[in-house]
């Protein structure tokens, strides 16, 4: 493989900052891009809430099933536990069967669903998955919730 690797890491101090598009909320983000796989993530939250988020994950299919995003989720993890949250979390389209797969396989649980969470015809469900990570030490962050909420109530 043909790792040419490029990696930015920012650190923003207690600015909020927008990059990419992405609205950033201090401490890290980290992107990468290989050609072949690409990641991002940022911290967020306050109180038991903080926590590391995956904002976006995809391997190049030529390079499916190698481990690459089970490499870059430890990597994402490991980050996020330095940064002491509580717990990881991403979304997901809930037809997205093979990524809710690989994130259960990784130790993710389904949180809660987000209504009509992507935009769309028609617009789409997401999961919202979380893995508590050390910090979490009854794994609170892990319990699901038993309703259904909608976007704007998502923090
Ligand atoms: C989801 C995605 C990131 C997985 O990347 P990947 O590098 O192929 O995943 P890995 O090789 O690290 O797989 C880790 C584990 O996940 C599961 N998994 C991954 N792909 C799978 C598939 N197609 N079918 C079933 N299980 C799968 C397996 O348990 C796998 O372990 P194994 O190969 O030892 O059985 C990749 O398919 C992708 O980029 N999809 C499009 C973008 C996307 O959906 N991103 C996620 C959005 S939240």
């Amino acid at each position: 493989m043909d790792f040419r690797f490029i990696c930015i890491t920012l650190r923003t101090g207690q600015n909020t900052f927008r990059w990419q598009n992405h609205r950033v909320v201090k401490l890290w983000v980290t992107h990468y891009y290989l050609e072949i796989i690409k990641v991002m993530g940022k911290a967020e939250g306050h109180g038991e809430n903080w926590h590391g988020h995956v904002t976006a994950l995809t391997v190049s299919p030529d390079y499916r099933r190698l481990g690459l995003a089970a490499m870059l989720m430890k990597f994402l993890e490991e980050v996020s536990e330095k940064k002491q949250a509580y717990f990881v979390d991403l979304f997901v389209r809930v037809s997205n069967k093979v990524a809710i797969t690989m994130y259960q396989q990784l130790g993710y649980i389904v949180y809660r669903t987000v209504l009509e969470y992507y935009n769309g015809d028609p617009d789409e469900d997401a999961y919202d998955m979380r893995k508590a990570l050390s910090r979490d030490v009854k794994k609170k962050s892990m319990i699901p919730l038993t309703h259904p909420v909608r976007p704007e109530e998502v923090d």
